[in-house]
C-alpha cells in the first residue's frame, strides 16, 4: 500500500510517500524565514508560498520515492490535511492533492491535521516503528491548538478539553515577542530557560479546577505585567523569566494530563505538536509515576506530511474512509469517529 500525502495547514509545505510501514520520502519546506519578521504567520503570504513551493516539494517527494511522474498505479491513495488550518493554505493543499489523485486514478482521503500530530508518535527513523496502544490520553500542544483527547482506538476520539484562549505554542510565541526574542518563540524560550541561573519569578499555574480545559492567556499577561514592573531585563533576567514561564506551562499541561488519566483510569499518554519538542516538557512527562508517555521524534513534532500518510493508512486499514475533497478551516468535532 503506497500513500502520497500533502500537508499545507499553516506554514510548512510538505509531501511524503509511505510504502507499507516505510517512509520513502518526507519533504518539508518551512516558511519560517518568510514570517519571522512579522512575529507570526501571515495567512496571505503563507498561501502564496504554498502555491509557489508545491510543485518543487511534490517533485522532490516523488523523486525520493523513486516515482518518475504521476501516472495510474504509482500510488494507491492520496491524502491531505483538510483542516483545521488557514483557509487559503488548505485550498492549495486540497487542489494539489485532488490533481494528484485524479492523475493517479486513486481515492482522495482528507484527514484531520491534529490526528496527524497524535499519530506522529508512531514514526521512528522513517518507519512506523511502534503502533500506539489504546486507550490513551492524547495531548495536542501546537501553535494553534491545545487539546486533550480520550483515544479509544484509531479514529475514536473524544475531546476532553481544549484551550479557551491562547494555545500553549502561541503563548510561547507571545512571551518570546514580549522579550524581543525571534520567532518562533518556543525554541528560543527553551534555550534561554535552560541557561537560567535559578527558577525565576513566581508565575501562576492556570489549573482551572473542575474542568479539563486550558487557558494560557492569563499566564502570558502575568509575564507582560512583570515586564511592565521590570522593563529592559538583562540577559540573565530574561533567562529567569523564560524558565519561570516554561515551568508554569509544563506544570499546567502535566497537571491536566495526570488529572484526565486518573479520571478515566488510563495509564498511557501520547503527546504531539510543536510544543512537545520541548526537552524540559519531555523530561517532566517521562518522570510520571505509573504513566507511560509517547512522544514523536523531534522532527515530526512540527507540521509534516509523513504524519498525514499515517492517518490515511489507519483509515484504509479500518476500512473506514470515503472520498473526501472538502477542506474545512475550522474542522473540529466535539467527539468524533472516522466515517
Ligand atoms: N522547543 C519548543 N518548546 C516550546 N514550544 C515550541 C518548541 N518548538 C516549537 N514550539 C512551538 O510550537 C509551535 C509550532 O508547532 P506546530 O508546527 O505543531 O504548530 P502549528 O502547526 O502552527 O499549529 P496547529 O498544528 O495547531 O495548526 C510554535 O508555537 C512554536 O513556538
Ligand atoms: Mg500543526
Amino acid at each position: 500500500m503506497r500513500i502520497l500525502a500533502i500537508e499545507t495547514t499553516c506554514d510548512e509545505t510538505s509531501a511524503a510517500v509511505l510504502d507499507g510501514n516505510k517512509l520513502l520520502s518526507d519533504c518539508v519546506y518551512t516558511q519560517i524565514p518568510l514570517h519571522s519578521s512579522y512575529n507570526g504567520v501571515v495567512p496571505e503570504l503563507a498561501s502564496r508560498a504554498h502555491l509557489e513551493k508545491m510543485p518543487s516539494v511534490l517533485k522532490a517527494a516523488l523523486k525520493d520515492a523513486g516515482i518518475e511522474k504521476f501516472e495510474k498505479g504509482c500510488v494507491d491513495a492520496v491524502a491531505f490535511s483538510r483542516g483545521p488550518g488557514l483557509p487559503g493554505s488548505l485550498m492549495v493543499g486540497r487542489v494539489a492533492a485532488e490533481t494528484a489523485a485524479r492523475l493517479c486514478g486513486v481515492p482522495l482521503i482528507g484527514v484531520n491535521h491534529l490526528e496527524g500530530h497524535l499519530l506522529a508518535c508512531e514514526l521512528e527513523n522513517g518507519r512506523i516503528a511502534k503502533p500506539l496502544q489504546f486507550p490513551l490520553i492524547g495531548l495536542l500542544a501546537s501553535g494553534g491548538h491545545t487539546e486533550m483527547w480520550l483515544v479509544r482506538s484509531y479514529g475514536d476520539y473524544k475531546i476532553l478539553g481544549r484551550t479557551r484562549d491562547d494555545a500553549a505554542g502561541e503563548a510561547f510565541d507571545k512571551v518570546a515577542k514580549l522579550l524581543k526574542l525571534p520567532y518562533p518563540g518556543g525554541p528560543e524560550v527553551e534555550k534561554l530557560a535552560s541557561e537560567a541561573p535559578g527558577p525565576g519569578p513566581a508565575f501562576p499555574r492556570p489549573y482551572m479546577k473542575g474542568t479539563l480545559e486550558f487557558s494560557f492567556s492569563g499566564l502570558k499577561t502575568a509575564v507582560s505585567y512583570f515586564l511592565q514592573k521590570h522593563p529592559s531585563p538583562s540577559l540573565d533576567e530574561k533567562r529567569l523569566i523564560c524558565r519561570a514561564f516554561q515551568d508554569a506551562v509544563i506544570d499546567t499541561l502535566a497537571h491536566k494530563v495526570k488529572e484526565a488519566a486518573y479520571k478515566f483510569g488510563i495509564s498511557r499518554i501520547a503527546i504531539g505538536g510543536g510544543v512537545s519538542a520541548n526537552s524540559a516538557l519531555r523530561k517532566a512527562f517521562s518522570s510520571f509515576k505509573n504513566l507511560e508517555t509517547r512522544f514523536s521524534e523531534r522532527k515530526y513534532c512540527s507540521d509534516n506530511a509523513a504524519m498525514i500518510t499515517l492517518c490515511a493508512l489507519r483509515r484504509i486499514q479500518a476500512g473506514k474512509w470515503k472520498n473526501s475533497i472538502k477542506a474545512d478551516p475550522v474542522l473540529e468535532q466535539a467527539s468524533w469517529r472516522i466515517a
